[in-house]
C-alpha cells in the first residue's frame, strides 16, 4: 500500500530539487509603457459610458494599445505593444476596473512571445500590481506579477508608466 505511493512522492521531490536548482527562477522584466490619449496618434480610447451617469465608471469600457520600450524615452527602443481593455466594475464611488492586458513582444529577447496580465485597477496613483496569469512563446505556463507605475506626463496628451514584471518560469512551458 504505502510503496504504492513511492512513485508520485519521488516525482514531487526531484519536480522540487530540479526547481530549486535556479534553472526556471523569478525572471524580472524591466520596461516602460508609453501612452498617448489624444490625437492621430492616440494609444487610449475611452469606448464606453457607464450607464448610471457622467460620475461612475461602473460599466465604462477602454481600450489601449501603448507602446513598450526598452527606456523612459520616446526614443528608446520600441520592443512591444501593451493592450487591453477596462472594465468599470465598482458601483461604488471612485476607480474600480478590472484590466485584462496582452504584452505583445515584437522585439528584443521575447520578440514574438506574450504575457498575460490582469486584476483589479482600484486607483491610478502610486504603484497598481497585477498578476501575470500566463503567456505564449517563452511564457508558456508562466505565472507572477506585475508593478505598474506612472512616472512622468512629458506632455499634457502622453504619459510614460515604469514596469516591473517578476515572472515565474515554468520548466514544463518548452514543450
Ligand atoms: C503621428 O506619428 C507620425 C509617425 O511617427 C508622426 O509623423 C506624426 O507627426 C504624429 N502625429 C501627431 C499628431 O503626433
Ligand atoms: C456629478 O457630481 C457632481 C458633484 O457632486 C454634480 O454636481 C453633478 O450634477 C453630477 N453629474 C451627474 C451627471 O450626475
Ligand atoms: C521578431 O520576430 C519576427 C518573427 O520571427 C521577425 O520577423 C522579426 O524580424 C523580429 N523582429 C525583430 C526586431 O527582431
Amino acid at each position: 500500500m504505502a510503496l504504492a505511493h513511492l512513485p508520485f512522492v519521488l516525482l514531487l521531490v526531484s519536480s522540487v530539487a530540479a526547481f530549486a536548482a535556479g534553472d526556471h527562477g523569478l525572471t524580472h522584466i524591466h520596461l516602460y509603457v508609453h501612452e498617448t490619449y489624444t490625437g492621430a496618434n492616440a494609444t487610449a480610447a475611452a469606448v464606453l459610458q457607464s450607464p448610471l451617469g457622467a460620475n461612475s465608471s461602473f460599466g465604462s469600457m477602454g481600450v489601449v494599445d501603448d507602446e513598450i520600450r526598452v527606456g523612459p524615452d520616446r526614443s528608446s527602443q520600441l520592443v512591444g505593444r501593451y493592450q487591453g481593455v477596462f472594465f468599470g466594475t465598482s458601483v461604488q464611488l471612485g476607480a474600480g476596473y478590472l484590466s485584462s492586458i496582452t504584452l505583445v513582444f515584437t522585439a528584443g529577447e521575447y520578440n514574438g512571445s506574450t504575457l498575460s496580465v490582469q486584476g483589479p485597477l482600484l486607483g491610478f496613483t502610486g504603484t497598481i500590481e497585477r498578476a501575470v496569469v500566463g503567456g505564449t512563446g517563452k511564457f508558456r505556463l508562466a505565472r507572477g506579477y506585475m508593478l505598474f507605475k506612472m512616472i512622468s506626463k512629458p506632455t499634457p496628451e502622453t504619459d510614460v508608466n515604469e514596469i516591473n514584471l517578476f515572472v515565474l518560469m515554468h520548466p514544463a512551458g518548452k514543450y
